[in-house]
């Protein structure tokens, strides 16, 4: 069992895609899974009711919306429910992305290679840093580019900034930059559940899944 939490405080880094994708993955792999929209915003919401429209009712995953200082006890109780939570949070550095990552086991950290993101790398060290400190076991956190240049040399720059940073490890997969994403997210599917599916874009977001599911570093006490 683990809780994952798609973190950071860049907006429209991917988290939502992210964490409905992995959602996915995770439940067509037989797992119970929760998906909690800790986004005002209520972008996982709306995916799910797109979802819940394109299947017909049967979206395969359950969705709770869970926002402030309330998400971790909540989060905390249903953990016994669930094979595995996700949890999505909003692009500040509010109280529901801090008590998200307080509650979760492993944090995932969608970054676009582009310099206004990797400008608020120092924030991104000591958020994390703040958080790590006030936990009894360590978050694990992959950092990995999203939307990230086709060309790979223009993601070359900020693979580098991101392999030095103090307070994560930088994940050697990234997503690239393809419509197949928003497209999928219009109907509430994830990539690899479209009739033809973006081969590139399916093996990114598997490979990813899989290195981060081989990496989970789950304490010895779950
Ligand atoms: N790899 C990708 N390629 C192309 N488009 C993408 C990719 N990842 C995300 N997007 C698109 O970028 C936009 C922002 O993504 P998303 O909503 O997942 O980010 P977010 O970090 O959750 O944003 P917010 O700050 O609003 O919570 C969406 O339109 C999404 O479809
Ligand atoms: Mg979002």
């Amino acid at each position: 069992m683990a809780i994952y939490v798609t973190s950071g405080i860049k907006g429209g880094s991917g988290r939502s895609t992210i964490a409905e994708n992995f959602t996915i993955w995770l439940s067509r792999q037989g797992f119970d899974v929760l998906l909690v929209d800790a986004d005002e915003q209520g972008t996982a919401s709306d995916f799910t009711t797109w979802r819940e429209y394109t299947l017909e009712g049967n979206v395969g995953y359950t969705l709770v919306q869970l926002v402030g200082a309330n998400l971790r006890k909540q989060v905390e109780t249903m953990k016994t429910k669930y094979d595995h939570i996700v949890i999505d949070t909003g692009g500040r550095d509010t109280t529901s992305q801090r008590s998200a990552l307080i509650v979760a086991d492993i944090a995932l950290i969608p970054f676009q290679p582009r310099s206004h993101d990797v400008w608020t790398l120092a924030k991104l060290n000591e958020m994390l840093e703040e958080i790590q400190s006030s936990r009894l076991e360590p978050l694990t956190v992959h950092v990995f580019l999203n939307r990230a240049d086709i060309t790979s040399a223009d993601n070359r720059e900020a693979a580098e900034a991101l392999s030095t940073q103090p307070s994560f490890s930088f994940v050697p997969h990234l997503v690239k930059n393809r419509k197949a994403y928003p497209n999928a997210a219009s109907k509430g599917l994830a990539v690899f559940e479209m009739e033809e599916p973006d081969k590139k874009a399916v093996s990114e977001i598997e490979e990813l899944f899989k290195y981060v599911t081989a990496h989970e570093r789950i304490p010895a006490t779950r």
